[in-house]
């Protein structure tokens, strides 16, 4: 029995849900794990995560498909990006094998709060961890905790599918070569007053450029930018500094093999978003999902895309239609990219 909730107007919110998984890291391994309803964390007042922030993350979610079944996408690729961040933290990865075996226990121990294929919800999947023993000279952890809830969530931004403003901020989000390309908690810690920023002025979110010259779009806070360009080609940011977003790197499948569109990545100058060479802008990740963006504004200069403010445009409805589609079971998925619960 679905469990009783509003699906059609959930934000994103935490709502907690029945079990969670948990296993933890001791003398050099992890143990089994455990589903658990304990929503409660019990560490040390001096662990390594509250100290320095030791702490990495990843995001996906599961999926109600038309014909009933209840389905996770490429939850393989959080796996192993979960593998990369740990590593750049100095943390012991947690398997992939492990990871997905983890994820699959704790969608089906919380299968009722899967929204209704339709509802417009989803069930957001938040695996993370951080270091839990004491730590007080500047070092990694011993001791690690590793765990996975979920939460029922509707639409990243509020009002759907309407296009958002964004902002050029004036805050950098990674360093050259820092972690902009991880999952790290600190990540995010650093962008909160970015983000508190631009809400008080009334943009929706931040796009950050490159902190070495301030002239290249790398992405917003919590998602990665694509762009059509006037030949309704497919244009993405290249960046050493941005998220590898698995969202984004499936968009570009999707435009080559299902639409046949070009697909470029490279540097993105923000003045060719100012001369308006690009006619849809949209973000990308498990969240958003592709939330379109309908103007940039640079201290007072507004950079309108020819999409407009009332609805995503064209090419980015096609690829939103169709990524959307081999989620929920509509369209057919390339191989590997679908896992059954
Ligand atoms: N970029 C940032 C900074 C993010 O936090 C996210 C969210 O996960 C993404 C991009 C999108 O990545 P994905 O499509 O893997 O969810
Ligand atoms: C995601 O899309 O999964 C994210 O992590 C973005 C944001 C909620 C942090």
């Amino acid at each position: 029995m679905a469990k009783d909730v509003d699906w059609s107007n959930l934000g994103f919110d935490y709502v907690k849900t029945d079990k969670r998984y948990v296993s933890n890291y001791k003398d050099g391994k992890w143990d089994d794990g455990v589903i658990t309803e304990d929503d409660k964390v019990v560490i040390s007042e001096c662990a390594g995560v509250l100290q320095y922030a030791q702490t990495v993350f990843e995001g996906l979610k599961a999926y109600t498909t038309e014909d009933g079944r209840i389905v996770t996408f490429r939850p393989d690729l959080n796996a192993e990006r979960m593998i990369d961040s740990a590593s750049r933290l100095e943390m012991p990865p947690f398997p992939k094998e492990r990871f997905l075996d983890a994820v699959k226990q704790v969608v089906a121990a919380n299968r009722e709060w899967v929204p209704p294929y339709g509802s417009g919800a989803t069930l957001y999947i938040r695996p993370y961890m951080f270091g839990s023993n004491p730590v007080i000279g500047v070092k990694p952890a011993e001791e690690y905790q590793f765990r996975i809830f979920v939460t029922p969530v509707g639409p990243y931004f509020k009002g759907g599918a309407k296009p958002i403003t964004v902002k050029i901020s004036d805050f950098d989000r990674a360093a050259p070569h820092g972690t902009g390309h991880i999952k790290a908690g600190l990540n995010y810690a650093m962008s909160l007053h970015a983000i508190v920023t631009a809400h008080n002025e009334g943009f929706a979110e931040n796009i950050y450029l490159d902190p070495a010259t301030r002239t290249k779009i790398e992405e917003t806070g919590g998602a990665n930018i694509i762009f059509i360009d006037g030949d309704g080609n497919v244009v993405i940011p290249k960046s050493n500094s941005i998220l590898p977003s698995i969202t984004r790197r499936s968009l570009m499948v999707v435009a080559e093999k299902y639409l046949g569109l070009k697909v470029t990545q490279r540097e993105v100058l923000l003045s060719e978003a100012e001369n308006g060479d690009f006619k849809e802008c949209g973000l990308c990740g498990t969240a958003a999902v592709i939330s379109p963006v309908g103007k940039i504004v640079d201290h007072g200069k507004e950079y309108a895309f020819a999409s407009g403010m009332d609805q995503m445009g064209p090419t980015l409805q096609k690829l939103y239609d169709t990524l959307t589609g081999i989620q929920m079971g509509r369209l057919e998925a390339p191989e590997g990219w679908i896992y059954e619960i």
